[in-house]
């Protein structure tokens, strides 16, 4: 089924939650939204769910308008947000639920229903678990048992609202695979939540990076990663280090920085922003600079430096160890930037901050 959604609004109170949000989902398609927490994430979702109602715009899915039709008769599946199942049924009947409660019409037999929560167990690889009770069970059985609850009406579209959200790293990342396996398997349409931007990337086919109530950028993975379409996305994708520069004959420069790494840009000349990754930066010892090593520390692999000029800017630098120059405190360095995205100043920018990811570690 596709979804199309259009000029779509939402207000609680005087916020406006969302603030026109377009989005084409092609049938069969895993979309993984991504943004920082009150951005709009859930309430787009649950409004696609028909738990909750926009204020103005459309929602159709394969054609239909689904403002019309009752959360019922949508026939969706949703992974809940902090997701409970119900602690005092087995994995079996939390799975069989959704077709245990059909209006009596639509509802299998007893036996269908046996049958098919039995061949949903062994396709979520859960089938030796469905006798036990939720409380028996770790994190990550929970998550499965949920989404086969999700998936045992044969829902039309599947909506997961941060479901591994409570898991370590290491099984997010075994059931971000299982995940995709699924969804090629029953070939849904999906919209998955997420705060964590490995997480989007590695498993949707197209990512929506939404802010504040607005769809900021939608693209693959390498697309927002390399081309940002806003400084909020630039931040939100890890580009922390933001600095002032002048750009002439689309050639950015600033004191104490090396530029010539970066693309001509097609942008006016004047003042304007760039946003890059400490990762992306390195220190060149440089006696005529004006920034200076303030802090210097190791983790093995890399160096992590902060350097300082002398109207107090900061920025942070991650570079390989090896290879690195001999650096020490209050060595003068100059700033040699590798890759960076550029705004010029007058563009729309968002000064909200952009809360801190949760970044995984050992992938
Ligand atoms: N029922 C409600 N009444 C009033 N305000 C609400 C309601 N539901 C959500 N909000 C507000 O709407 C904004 C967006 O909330 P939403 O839950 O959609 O964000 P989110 O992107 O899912 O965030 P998170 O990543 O923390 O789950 C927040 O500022 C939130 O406080
Ligand atoms: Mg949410």
């Amino acid at each position: 089924m596709s979804i199309t959604i259009s000029g779509m609004t939402k207000r609680f109170d005087r916020t406006e939650v969302l603030q026109g949000i377009d989005l084409d989902v092609a049938d069969g398609e895993l979309v993984a939204l991504l943004g920082p927490s009150g951005s709009g994430k859930t309430t787009l979702l649950k409004i696609i769910a028909g738990l909750e109602w926009p204020d103005s715009g459309r929602l159709q899915v394969a054609g239909q308008d689904w403002l019309q039709l009752a959360a019922r008769d949508r026939r969706i599946g949703f992974v809940f947000q902090h997701y409970a199942l119900f602690p005092h049924m087995s994995v079996r009947d939390n799975i069989a639920f959704g077709l245990e409660v059909m209006p009596r019409g639509q509802r299998p037999s007893r036996a269908q229903i046996a049958a098919k929560v039995d061949e949903l167990m062994a396709f979520l690889q859960i089938d030796q678990l469905a006798d036990r009770y939720p409380a028996q069970l770790s994190g990550g059985q929970r998550q499965r048992v949920a989404l086969g609850r999700a998936l045992a009406i044969q829902p039309r579209v599947l909506l997961l609202d941060e479901p591994f959200g409570a898991l370590d790293a290491a099984i997010r990342r075994d059931l971000r695979r299982w995940l995709r396996g699924v969804h090629e398997a029953t070939g849904s349409t999906t919209i998955f939540v997420t705060h964590d931007q490995e997480e989007a990337f590695e498993l949707a086919d197209r990512v929506v990076v939404m802010g504040a109530g607005r769809i900021e950028q939608i693209g693959h993975a390498d697309d927002i990663h390399d081309h940002p379409a806003s400084p909020f996305v630039a931040r939100f994708m890890g580009a922390t280090v933001e600095l002032p520069v002048t750009l002439a004959a689309g050639r950015a420069t600033g004191p104490g920085l090396d530029l010539s790494a970066l693309p001509r840009r097609a942008l006016p000349d004047g003042p304007a922003r760039i946003f890059a990754r400490p990762a992306d930066i390195r220190a060149v010892p440089d006696p005529a600079a004006c920034w200076t090593v303030s802090s210097l520390g190791s983790t093995g692999a890399e160096l992590h430096l902060t350097a300082t000029k002398p109207d107090g800017t900061e920025v942070e630098v991650q570079m390989p160890r090896r290879g690195a120059p001999a650096l020490s405190r209050g060595a003068p360095v100059a700033l040699r930037i590798e890759a960076a995205a550029v705004f010029p100043d007058s563009r729309r920018d968002h000064a909200a901050p952009v809360l801190p990811l949760r970044k995984e570690i050992a992938r």
